[in-house]
């Protein structure tokens, strides 16, 4: 090989490693710079999500926990939301109560440290990629608000959660119902572009009667929601 040559390919090898450096570096940089820190963690209509975070050490002020029936073996720091959305939960769920819809509330506030524990569980069970379609990071989540709960009925609290809870009679009940009483299902089918997660019929979310019931009836996420009152 001539020196020209080696010269060339010396050249062309620096550039192509800085080539994807590059891309790598800034891949990943700007993720980052498009989360936001979340400026109003006790506002009812906060934000949270992969691009909206809650800082580690936000607790709720006023967590209580709600008079519902959860699943057994539950440790009390899940039980907890805020007072506000507790007092709605308990009315969300006696009306089910009536109408012969047993819920079972499986998990309310997680803590920063919690959600971490989670999502870290779930690496270790399905892997990062499985994980990231349900579980968000640490941060990232609504449970850290106290705003939402997890519920589902008998066979869920048996297994693990799956989408299946959405086509049965509670699921269905919860879906129609949930605005009522000021709460929306947060992750719904064929919106997972916009809110960043899987299906998940048993996750709701409160934000009070009025916005439940506008997102409700005009089919929205709260991501939509919000920007178009933005505006
Ligand atoms: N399952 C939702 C996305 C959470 O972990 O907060
Ligand atoms: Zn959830």
């Amino acid at each position: 090989m001539n020196r020209t040559k080696r010269y060339f390919i010396t050249i062309f090898s620096i550039l192509f490693f800085a080539m994807i450096f590059f891309m790598i570096h800034r891949f990943f940089i700007q993720d980052n710079r498009d989360v936001k820190k979340v400026k109003n963690p006790d506002d009812i209509m906060v934000l949270v999500n992969r691009k909206h975070e809650l800082s580690p050490d936000y607790v709720p002020k006023d967590l209580v926990k709600p008079k519902v029936r959860f699943s057994p073996n539950m440790d009390s720091e899940k039980k907890m939301m805020r007072k506000e959305a507790a007092n709605a939960l308990e009315d969300l769920t006696k009306a089910a109560d009536r109408n012969n819809i047993k819920l079972y509330c499986i998990s309310g506030y997680r803590s920063y440290d919690t959600q971490n524990n989670i999502y870290q569980a779930k690496v270790k069970n399905a892997g990062e990629k499985e994980a990231d379609k349900y579980v968000a990071l640490p941060g990232k989540s609504e449970h850290q608000t106290g705003l939402a709960m997890d519920i589902t009925n008998l066979r869920g609290i048996k297994g693990i959660l799956t989408e299946d809870f959405g086509s049965t009679k509670e699921g269905k009940w919860l879906k129609e119902n949930a605005y009522k009483y000021g709460f929306i299902i947060r992750y719904p089918k064929g919106k997972e572009k916009i809110t960043g997660y899987c299906y998940e019929p048993w996750h709701v979310r409160y934000v009070g009667k009025n916005a439940a019931k506008d997102i409700s009836e005009r089919n929205l996420v709260l991501e939509e929601y919000l920007s178009k009152n933005n505006k």
